[in-house]
C-alpha cells in the first residue's frame, strides 16, 4: 500500500516531522549502536530511513546508508543529506550483498503488521550485520506500553505550512496491530487551505515476540528503555541484537 503521507504529499514531510525534533533521539540511538557490538562501529545501515532526520544527526558519527522504499521519502532525505548513499528497497526482502557494522530500523518498523513481515525485517537486518556487529530496532509502540491518544503539530516554511492531527486508536481484536488516522491540512501561499485523510496500519507486538524473533533470526536480543524527554519514564522500549561472531 502506498500512502499519501510517503509518495504524493513527501514533499511536505519535513513540516510534518522536523529534522530538528530528532536531535535527543538520534543520540540515543548514536550511543547504544556504538556501544554494542564489537570495533569498528563505522559503517551504518539505515532500513525505512524515511526523511533522513535520523541520519542528519549519525552520518556525524557513522558511514551513513539509507534504504527506504518509497522514491519519494528518498529524494527528501537526499537533500537532506546529500553525502549519504541512498537505495530504493523494502525492509523485507532488500539484499544489497554487503555487510555493516551497524544497523538501525527505527519507527518504520511499525509498518510490519503481522509476525512474518516482522521477522523478514529483522532477518533482512541479520543479513546485512558482519558478524560481531548489532542492530537496533526501535517500534512506536509494544503491546505493554500501546495507549490510544491524538497529537497535533506542524509548521511553517517561507511559502507552506502544514498542521496535522495523529489519532491513534482501533487496538484489532486480535492485539496485533493498531490505526493511526492522519489529518493533515495544507496551506501552499495564497491557495485555499485543503485538507487529506489517511489512516496508516500498524503493527503491534508484545516484547516476548519481539525477543523471540530477534533471537530466531541469529542476533542475541535485549531490551533498551529509552527515557526520551517527551514520554513517560518507561514506556518507551527498543530492542538491540548483537550478532555472534
Ligand atoms: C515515519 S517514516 C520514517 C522517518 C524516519 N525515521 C526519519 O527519521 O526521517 C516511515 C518510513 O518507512 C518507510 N517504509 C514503510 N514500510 C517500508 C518497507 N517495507 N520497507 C522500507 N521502507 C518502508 C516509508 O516509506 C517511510 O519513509
Amino acid at each position: 500500500m502506498t500512502m499519501k503521507l510517503y509518495s504524493e504529499l513527501a514533499a511536505w514531510y519535513p513540516l510534518l516531522d522536523a529534522p530538528c525534533e530528532h536531535a535527543e533521539e538520534a543520540a540515543f540511538y548514536g550511543d547504544r549502536l556504538a556501544e554494542s557490538g564489537d570495533d569498528p562501529a563505522r559503517t551504518l545501515l539505515e532500513l525505512g530511513s524515511g526523511a533522513g532526520n535520523n541520519a542528519m544527526y549519525l552520518k556525524d558519527r557513522f558511514d551513513v546508508t539509507l534504504v527506504d522504499r518509497a522514491p519519494a521519502m528518498l529524494a527528501v532525505s537526499s537533500e537532506l543529506n546529500p553525502g549519504c548513499e541512498h537505495i530504493a528497497g523494502d525492509m523485507r526482502d532488500v539484499r544489497l550483498g554487503r555487510s555493516f557494522d551497524r544497523v538501525l530500523i527505527h519507527d518504520a518498523i511499525s509498518y510490519m503488521t503481522t509476525e512474518a513481515d516482522l521477522r523478514a525485517a529483522i532477518a533482512t537486518a541479520y543479513a546485512h550485520c558482519r558478524p560481531g556487529g548489532a542492530a537496533l530496532f526501535a517500534p512506536d509502540h509494544i503491546l505493554e506500553h500501546f495507549q490510544p491518544g491524538a497529537a497535533h503539530g506542524g509548521r511553517d516554511d517561507d511559502r507552506r505550512g502544514l498542521r496535522y492531527l495523529e489519532w491513534t486508536h482501533e487496538l484489532d481484536p486480535a492485539g496485533t496491530t493498531y490505526s493511526v488516522d492522519f489529518a493533515y491540512l495544507l496551506r501552499d501561499g495564497d491557495l485555499p487551505v485543503r485538507l487529506e485523510h489517511e489512516r496508516h496500519r500498524m503493527g503491534l507486538f508484545p516484547r516476548a515476540a519481539w525477543l523471540r524473533i530477534i533471537e530466531e533470526v541469529g542476533f542475541r536480543p535485549t531490551v533498551v528503555v529509552f527515557n526520551h524527554s517527551e514520554l513517560p519514564p518507561g514506556t518507551y522500549e527498543l530492542f538491540l541484537g548483537t550478532r555472534p561472531r
